[in-house]
């Protein structure tokens, strides 16, 4: 059965709990997977930034638009991934378009799956010149393809680290072995891995343990971080052929000087604070075990994303109307990419408690 997603206006910072329409919620949406959106901390460093830049740099980073902030926030992006450098750029959305971009060659075959977010299938499209699309739960298509074909450039595989809506991990190690042998590159979109997977959040590669020069991502601020804008963590040599090559990078302004003071001082807050990692695996897991413990089917992944399909006896927006009414908002949703009915998307923070996810559970265990 069809539902239809409501409109949620949020009236007040993002946390566990929200507001709408004049009343508290116990949230289970969005993407504040380290409990930063709301933190006072990233307040006082977008104020700080404010006094200090103003809002809008006025100009592109290829002419005069860099402020020495989008300089100190790279800086804070390199230290906390390890890699020496990072470029910044106005929007997580620009992850992939930047990369490919920033690093295309000609000859290069691009291999996409078919499910991936739409901002890497814009990207694909706008950049590759040759491309092809492949099931990321068969990646024997991949391997076909890969046999059948091609020039003798590079393949080039773009997908997203943790799928935004099913919580399911690239299958990093296993695409990497399909590639053996050939001149590679994994370009991966880990918006919602960065902070959240891996030793102290570095996503998607380090949850794999993989260490390889060939394995490149892009962020986004937006999401575990609690602010804005687009990062690529990189060398210093990727990072300088990115910024002389990417019109992407090149032709549009770096985010606003508050969105950088904010990203700096959740990085400062997250540095301080390891046990954040900690908390959102433990929440994660315990999101996955009170719902697999209804009877629901919940695929095993480590991200704290829950989808919600198949609800048994309740359709899923049925299920959303009737947690809302309880005071509990786990939105129902028909995002690009959800299955034609739509579907919950259960999210889980740093900063829920073990009894506020246990209240879900038993909330929708009455409903159920
Ligand atoms: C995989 C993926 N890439 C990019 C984005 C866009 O990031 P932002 O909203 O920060 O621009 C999203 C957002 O939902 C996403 O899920």
């Amino acid at each position: 059965m069809k539902g239809k997603a409501r409109e949620i206006i949020l009236e007040g910072p993002v946390g566990p709990e929200v507001s709408v329409g004049g009343k508290r919620f116990l949230y289970f949406g969005g993407t504040d997977y380290l409990s930063m959106a709301g933190r006072e901390e990233l307040r006082r460093g977008a104020i700080r930034a404010l006094e200090r830049f103003g809002v809008s740099s006025s100009a592109a980073r290829s002419s005069s638009g860099t402020l020495s902030i989008h300089l100190e926030l790279e800086s804070k992006v390199a230290a906390f991934a390890g890699t020496g450098a990072a470029v910044n750029y106005s929007s997580g959305y620009l992850g992939m378009a930047v990369l490919l971009s920033g690093m295309l060659e000609p000859g290069d075959t691009v291999a996409v799956h078919r499910d991936a977010h739409a901002s890497i299938k814009d990207a694909v499209r706008a950049w590759a010149a040759d491309y092809f699309e492949f099931e990321l739960d068969d990646l024997e298509s991949l391997a076909r393809k890969l046999e059948k074909g091609g020039g003798d450039g590079r393949v080039v595989v773009a997908g997203e680290g943790v799928s935004p809506l099913s919580g399911r991990v690239f299958p990093l190690p296993e695409v990497l072995s399909l590639l053996n042998g050939r001149e590679h590159l994994v370009l991966i979109d880990d918006a919602h891995g960065f902070g959240v997977l891996g030793q102290n959040g570095l996503g998607t590669a380090s949850h794999y343990g993989v260490e390889s020069k060939s394995v490149i991502s892009c962020a986004t601020l937006s999401k575990a971080f609690g602010s804005f804008s687009g990062v690529v963590p990189a060398t210093a040599a990727l990072a300088r052929k990115i910024r002389k090559k990417s019109v992407v990078y090149q032709c549009s302004s770096p985010p606003p000087a508050p969105i950088c003071g904010a990203a700096i001082a959740a990085f400062d807050y997250v540095e301080a604070h390891p046990e954040l990692f900690v908390r959102l695996a433990e929440n994660s897991r315990m999101l996955r075990r009170t719902i697999s413990a209804l009877g629901l089917d919940v695929p095993d992944s480590p991200a704290p994303i829950v989808p919600l399909f198949d609800c048994g006896s309740l359709a899923p927006s049925l299920l959303s109307d009737r947690l809302f009414d309880r005071g509990i908002l786990a939105p129902f949703t028909q995002y690009p990419g959800s299955p034609r009915g739509g579907m919950i998307r259960l999210a889980v923070t740093a900063g829920h408690t073990t009894g506020q996810i246990e209240r879900l559970g038993a909330e929708i265990g009455k409903l159920l």
